[in-house]
């Protein structure tokens, strides 16, 4: 029986080795993570994360060919393969701090899959990692191997949270990158043969470990800067009175472009982008490409401006003020069908609100009050945050509060903000909350989630992102 030991049982790993005990019940599967109650969550009723299909695939294998443990250093020692999913955050000091992988957790893990190896292995990196991690990596297993050989992969995954069980069960495309030597090909190939269980041969693309490890980078660059672009456009059309849904459904008519994430948005969010892109950034100017890195920064940038964009919409169409007021905020997660809340744009639109003074009053179906306040509480790197520069001070935490139900958060509110895209939110009953709301009662769609002209006739003013501007809107101070 093949056995496969996964370092990490996060966002990725979790789900990713699920699958594949799923899909392999000849394989044993086992996922060992360094924090206890982590695991231990992982063995109980009560996931650790929020995805959807998740829990039944867990439950079917769980304890079957699926095992959660924090007994890392036996299954390491035990597995034929060894992914590598471990936490890969952007430094927040030192050389390349703000731009470059933090990759202590990986070293670690590595040089301690040397210490316990007694057999040959294959080390899987999972998680997103510069280019040229494994050639670093293989060096530390090279020198502390005792004569056990090595063989390292690149195995980049690129599911996408909220649909995570679905894009592991019909990948696009498994990408496995590995050394173009006859080891370096058949340790590609034992790991083929475990995809080819339930994935399509055509669709297992094999390729050399930097074009792998690249890929993944240049791949979530390419999807972010799609939304960057369209909400570049979505400015230019509240400007003109151009409607950027008909924009972007005209512009990905084309075949060449495609209809796919054109929808604009307060911003993109997500543990990959922004990471991704800066790691992107932070590599062509090491390589001494800084063109590159500033055509790539942009598209952060782009991103940095939509959201403060979106907090100057609601300050300025509230008479320039929202010191004291309360705004309700529906939805934190950085998009619908997770609890994660990584990057998420909200967390720059709330400081941002806050930094005005505002009283905000938070409801997101998946993510907890003890979460947002530590995400608000959070000092960010000052270049890369323009709305907020300083970490926030103890009586604006106090301005914050979090609840479980929408009505209540939005019950005598100035105004609302839809940050995340929810199915719920589009099916509330704003009557009702128009009739609980201070008078004029605004809302600002973050998402275009609702249909503006029905809250019109309720007698909300509307703002819609990338959308002809309300009457109301229009008559405000221009948007910086
Ligand atoms: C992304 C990639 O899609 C995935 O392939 C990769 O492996 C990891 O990074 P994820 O971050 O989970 O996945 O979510 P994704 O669906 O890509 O959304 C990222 C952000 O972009 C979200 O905040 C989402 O709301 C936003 N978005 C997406 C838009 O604003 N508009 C769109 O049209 C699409
Ligand atoms: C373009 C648009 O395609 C067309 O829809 C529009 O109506 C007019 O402008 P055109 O400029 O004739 O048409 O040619 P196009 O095929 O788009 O190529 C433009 C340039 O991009 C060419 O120099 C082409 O060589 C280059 N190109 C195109 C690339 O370098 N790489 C590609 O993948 C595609
Ligand atoms: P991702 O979204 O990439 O999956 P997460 O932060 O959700 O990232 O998960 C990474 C996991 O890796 C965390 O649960 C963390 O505790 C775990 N981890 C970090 N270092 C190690 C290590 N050396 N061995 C095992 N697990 C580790």
């Amino acid at each position: 029986m093949v056995k496969i030991c996964c370092l990490g049982a996060g966002y990725v790993g979790g789900p990713t080795m699920a699958v594949i005990a799923l899909k392999c019940p000849a394989i044993e599967v086992c996922v060992v993570d360094i924090s206890v109650p982590r695991i231990a969550a992982w063995n109980s009723d009560q996931l650790p994360i929020y995805e959807p299909g998740l829990d039944e695939v867990v439950k079917q294998c769980r304890g079957r060919n699926l095992f959660f443990s924090n007994d890392i250093e036996k299954h390491v020692a035990e597995a034929d393969i060894i992914f590598v999913s471990v936490n890969t955050p952007t430094k927040t000091r030192g050389l390349g701090a703000g731009k470059a992988a933090d990759l202590t957790y990986w070293e670690s893990a590595a040089r301690m899959i040397a210490d316990v190896a007694k057999s040959d292995k294959i080390v899987v990196e999972k998680s997103t990692v510069p280019v040229k991690t494994a050639e670093a990596i293989e060096k530390i297993l090279a020198h502390n191997s005792k004569g056990i050989k090595f063989q390292i992969l690149s195995n980049p995954e690129f599911l996408a949270e909220g649909t995570a069980i679905e894009d592991l069960f019909k990948p696009d495309r498994v990408l496995i990158g590995g050394r173009e030597t006859p080891e370096g090909q058949k340790a590609v190939k034992a790991l083929k043969d475990v995809y080819a269980n339930w994935v399509p041969e055509d669709r297992i693309l094999t390729t050399n470990l930097w074009s792998a490890e690249l890929s993944k980078l240049a791949a979530n660059a390419f999807l972010a800067q799609r939304i960057s672009s369209v909400n570049a456009i979505s400015a230019l059309c509240e400007a003109t009175g151009a409607n950027v849904a008909e924009v972007a459904y005209a512009v990905g008519k084309d075949s060449r472009i495609g209809p796919k994430f054109l929808n604009a948005s307060v911003g993109f969010g997500g543990s990959c982008f922004q990471k991704d892109i800066l790691n992107l950034v932070y590599i062509c100017e090491c390589n001494g490409l800084p063109e590159v890195a500033n055509y790539w920064k942009q598209v952060i940038k782009i991103n940095d401006y939509q959201k403060s964009r979106f907090v100057n919409r609601v300050v300025s169409s509230m008479f320039n003020t929202v010191s004291g007021k309360k705004i309700a905020v529906l939805g934190f997660a950085f998009k619908k069908d997770t609890g994660d809340t990584r990057e998420t744009a909200a967390i720059d639109v709330c400081k941002g609100l806050l930094g005005d003074k505002a009283k905000i009053s938070i409801y997101d179906p998946q993510v907890t009050e003890e979460q947002i306040q530590r995400d608000l509480a959070m000092n960010k790197f000052d270049w890369d945050h323009p709305i907020h520069l300083q970490p926030m001070s103890p009586t604006a935490v106090k301005q914050v509060s979090v609840t479980w139900d929408a009505y209540e958060a939005t019950k005598g509110a100035h105004g609302i903000c839809i940050l995340t895209e929810w199915d719920e939110f589009k099916t509330l009953d704003y009557k009702k909350i128009y009739d609980s709301m201070q008078k004029p009662a605004f809302l600002f769609d973050g998402r275009n989630v609702i249909d503006a002209e029905k809250m019109r006739e309720i007698g909300f003013i509307v703002y819609s992102i990338g959308k002809p501007l309300d009457p109301w809107l229009k008559d405000m101070p221009a948007v910086a």
